[in-house]
């Protein structure tokens, strides 16, 4: 990647012409530079020399506004918000003398883009969450140069791209969605990240949240959030995981059981051992008689089941 784009950039052939112009005219080039930037700074113009590419790809790049922008404190240097003081590696051309956000540890590649995307509400949890602690930086899911299509995870993207991206690590995941009942991922109707804050949130497993902290599934699935007269405890204690693979399942209704009797049964038994969730439901009255077909139907008469404002029972 490094080679190709570089030769395009003529940073191959250039630097030897540049030494031989520094050589010619010493003085002016350095005192000129000296005069407009802090010490070590060699500005972007002086990058464009070696990287033209780079800095022409660049102007449509959100950072650019940093180049323009006179109060945010990099105009006409920016290139050097991210890879630090360049004077001294336009003068050798050298790798080492420039930072390489991704050669550094992530966490502290992750301290340079935060050091201006911090106070944003994306960046909630950034530092806890599993990303961070795996290190996984920005620049994993963010390829700062590249616009358009090649650009990864930029919030012009398609939701296909998106998800092609979260699916390069999260291969698992990915396969769950290949399953008969799910979202539509596949299609590109959504994306992970309609679920998802890849930044971190106040929900475990970074789950994106709507109304203050409630779990975004409610932002689609409003008829599910209540508040109901009655409750089904599970629906709004457990959580909608409980009873649903949010990723997919062979089970209609993404059901986490593929019989709807077992999954309440789970709960509402008179178990020898503790429900796997750990919360016990009533036992169904006598008149229930589970051998038959007909009473194993529960949704088919407990329709409400997610909550009810009028049946106690959640039949209606
Ligand atoms: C005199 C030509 C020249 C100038 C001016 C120049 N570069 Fe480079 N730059 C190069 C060359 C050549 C390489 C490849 C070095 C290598 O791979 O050994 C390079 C590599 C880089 C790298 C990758 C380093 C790595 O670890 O792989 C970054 C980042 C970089 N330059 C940023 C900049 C920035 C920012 C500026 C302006 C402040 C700048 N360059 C100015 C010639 C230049
Ligand atoms: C928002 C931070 C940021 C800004 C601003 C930025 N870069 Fe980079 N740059 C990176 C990161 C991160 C990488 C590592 C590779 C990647 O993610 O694309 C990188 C990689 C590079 C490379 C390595 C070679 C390559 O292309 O893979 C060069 C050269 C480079 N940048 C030059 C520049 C120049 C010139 C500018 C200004 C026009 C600039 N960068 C502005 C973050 C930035
Ligand atoms: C010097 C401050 C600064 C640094 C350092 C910085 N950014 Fe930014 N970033 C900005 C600004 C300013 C914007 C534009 C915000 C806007 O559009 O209002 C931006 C925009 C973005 C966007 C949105 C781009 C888009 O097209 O929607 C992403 C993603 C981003 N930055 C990621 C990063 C990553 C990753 C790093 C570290 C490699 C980084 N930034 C470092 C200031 C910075
Ligand atoms: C796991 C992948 C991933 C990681 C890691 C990641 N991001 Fe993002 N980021 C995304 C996605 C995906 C979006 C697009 C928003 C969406 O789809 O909800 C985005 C959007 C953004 C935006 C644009 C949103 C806006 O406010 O305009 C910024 C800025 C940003 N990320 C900065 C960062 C910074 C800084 C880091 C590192 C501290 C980082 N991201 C780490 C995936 C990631
Ligand atoms: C570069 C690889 C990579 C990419 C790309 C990536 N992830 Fe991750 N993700 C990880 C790693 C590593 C973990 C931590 C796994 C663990 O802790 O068990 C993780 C953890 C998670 C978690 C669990 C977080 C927690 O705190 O428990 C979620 C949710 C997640 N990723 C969603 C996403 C989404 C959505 C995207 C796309 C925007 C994405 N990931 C892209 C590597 C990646
Ligand atoms: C419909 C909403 C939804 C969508 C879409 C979604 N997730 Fe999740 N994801 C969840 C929920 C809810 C959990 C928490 C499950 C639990 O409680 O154990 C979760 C958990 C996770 C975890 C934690 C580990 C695990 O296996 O439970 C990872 C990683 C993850 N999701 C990645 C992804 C990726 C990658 C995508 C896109 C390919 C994606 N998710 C799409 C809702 C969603
Ligand atoms: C971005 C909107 C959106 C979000 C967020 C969302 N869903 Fe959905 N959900 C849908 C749509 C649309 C359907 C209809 C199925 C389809 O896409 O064909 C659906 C269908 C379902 C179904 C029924 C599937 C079937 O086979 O009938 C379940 C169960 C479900 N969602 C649960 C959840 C859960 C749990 C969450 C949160 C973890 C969630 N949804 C988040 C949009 C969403
Ligand atoms: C106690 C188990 C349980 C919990 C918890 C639960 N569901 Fe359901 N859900 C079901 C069952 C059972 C069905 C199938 C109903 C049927 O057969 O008609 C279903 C069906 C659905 C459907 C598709 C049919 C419809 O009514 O639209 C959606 C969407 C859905 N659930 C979303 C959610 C969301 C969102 C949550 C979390 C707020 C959640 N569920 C929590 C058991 C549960
Ligand atoms: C994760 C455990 C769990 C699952 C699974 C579950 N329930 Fe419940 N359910 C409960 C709890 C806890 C209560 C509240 C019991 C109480 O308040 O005494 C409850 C309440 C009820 C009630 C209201 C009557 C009562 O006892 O208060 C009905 C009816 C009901 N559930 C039916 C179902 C059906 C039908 C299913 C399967 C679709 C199901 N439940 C799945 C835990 C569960
Ligand atoms: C043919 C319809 C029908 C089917 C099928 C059915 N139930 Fe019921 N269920 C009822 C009726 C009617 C009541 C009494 C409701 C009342 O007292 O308001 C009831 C009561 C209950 C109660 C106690 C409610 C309370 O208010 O105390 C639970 C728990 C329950 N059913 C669970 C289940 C489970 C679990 C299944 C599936 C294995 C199931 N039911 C299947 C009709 C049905």
């Amino acid at each position: 990647m490094v080679p190709s784009r570089l030769i395009s950039s003529r940073a191959v052939w250039l630097p030897p012409l540049l030494l031989f112009a520094w050589a010619a005219m010493p003085g002016a080039l350095f005192a000129q530079e000296e005069s407009q930037f802090p010490p070590g700074y060699a500005g972007t113009e002086s990058c464009a020399m070696c990287h033209e590419d780079v800095v022409e790809n660049y102007k449509k790049n959100r950072h650019y506004r940093l180049e323009t922008n006179e109060k945010r404190g990099w105009k006409d240097r920016s290139c050097e918000s991210c890879h630090g003081p360049g004077a001294k590696h336009s003068e050798s051309a050298a790798a080492e003398d420039i930072r390489n956000p991704l050669k550094l540890k992530a966490v502290d590649a992750d301290q340079g883009c935060l050091s201006c995307h911090r106070n944003q509400p994306l960046q909630i949890g950034r530092l806890q969450n599993g990303h961070a602690r795996s290190q996984t930086p920005c620049t994993s899911c963010h390829n700062v140069h590249e616009t358009g299509a090649k650009a990864t995870a930029v919030i012009h993207q398609t939701a296909a791209g998106v998800n092609q991206q979260c699916a390069g690590c999260h291969t698992d995941i990915w396969a769950s969605f290949q399953k008969p009942h799910r979202h539509r991922l596949n299609e590109g109707v959504m994306k992970c990240t309609d679920c998802h804050n890849p930044h971190g949130s106040n929900l475990a497993r970074n789950i994106r949240t709507v109304h203050a902290n409630e779990p975004n599934c409610f932002k689609c699935h409003s008829d599910k959030r209540g508040p109901f007269v009655f409750e089904h405890a599970p629906v709004r204690n457990q959580g909608c995981s409980t009873c649903h693979e949010p990723h997919g399942s062979s089970n209609p209704r993404m059901l986490t059981r593929h019989e709807v009797a077992n999954q309440c049964l789970e709960c509402h038994a008179n178990l020898l051992s503790p429900s796997p969730a750990g919360v016990a439901g009533g036992v169904p009255p006598a008149i229930h008689d589970l051998r038959q077909p007909r009473w194993r139907q529960c949704t088919l008469c407990h329709q409400k089941i997610h909550g009810s404002n009028v049946s106690r029972g959640l039949l209606r």
